[in-house]
């Protein structure tokens, strides 16, 4: 169902400037796409990188234990991530060979992938906590990534590799990946997808 952010704003709120700033949130947050139409060769600045995942930092954090953990793969690291994971797929029993080759050269789609991961807490539910957490600071990132221009897609990792994957990017044993980013500069658009209304059930006094 279709949505105008700009008619529920005003007629939840009519106190003008505020609007205005939920507004631009809404448009944001609607004009975030999951996207891998990107020019694989127009280098996103490093620096740029970093500021999306300080943006990430500012997610809510049950305990304050700070679970994010960035890796950010370019050039020819984009290749040595798919080799990883190819290799520990292969070793896990995957015997799809079009399957494997697809991983060797997939992260070269485009010119950041950004690997997140979840460090664990010191009991099961501080654990799934802060992979909320960590969930939550993706989406602040996909949002801050859409505001500077760039193209993003969450996708999952490849679960039997994931023990590698923490190990090539140096973080703690029982890191949880949440997501293999793709990141760059769009050359197209891409269709939104419907969204249903929100189910919201109101309770009052
Ligand atoms: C945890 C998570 C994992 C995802 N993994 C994949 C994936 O592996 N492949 C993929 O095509 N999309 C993946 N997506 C993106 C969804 O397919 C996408 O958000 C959905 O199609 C809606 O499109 P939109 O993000 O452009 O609104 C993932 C999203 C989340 C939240």
């Amino acid at each position: 169902m279709g949505h105008d952010p700009a008619v529920s704003v005003l007629s939840v709120n009519g106190d003008g400037p505020r609007d205005a700033a939920l507004a631009a949130f809404e448009a944001l947050a609607a004009s975030r796409r999951t996207s891998l139409r990107v020019d694989r060769d127009r280098e996103v600045p490093s620096e740029l990188i970093d500021r999306l995942c300080a943006v990430a930092q500012w997610a809510p954090n049950h305990h304050k234990t700070w679970p994010l953990r960035f890796a950010a793969f370019t050039g020819e690291g984009r290749y040595r991530l798919g080799r990883a994971i190819a290799d520990a797929l292969a070793a896990s029993g995957v015997d799809d060979t079009a399957k494997l080759e697809k991983f060797r050269v997939k992260y070269g789609r485009s010119p950041v992938v950004l690997v997140v991961g979840s460090a664990p807490g010191d009991s099961p539910k501080r654990t799934a906590e802060n992979r909320d957490g960590a969930a939550a600071g993706v989406q602040n990132l996909l949002l801050a990534a859409t505001a500077a221009g760039l193209a993003s897609f969450w996708s999952s990792g490849a679960e039997p590799a994931d023990a590698v994957v923490s190990e090539m990017c140096h973080w703690e044993q029982g890191t949880t990946m949440v997501a293999v980013i793709y990141l760059g500069w769009p050359v197209a658009e891409v269709p939104a997808p419907e969204r249903p209304a929100p189910r919201i059930v109101h309770v009052g006094a």
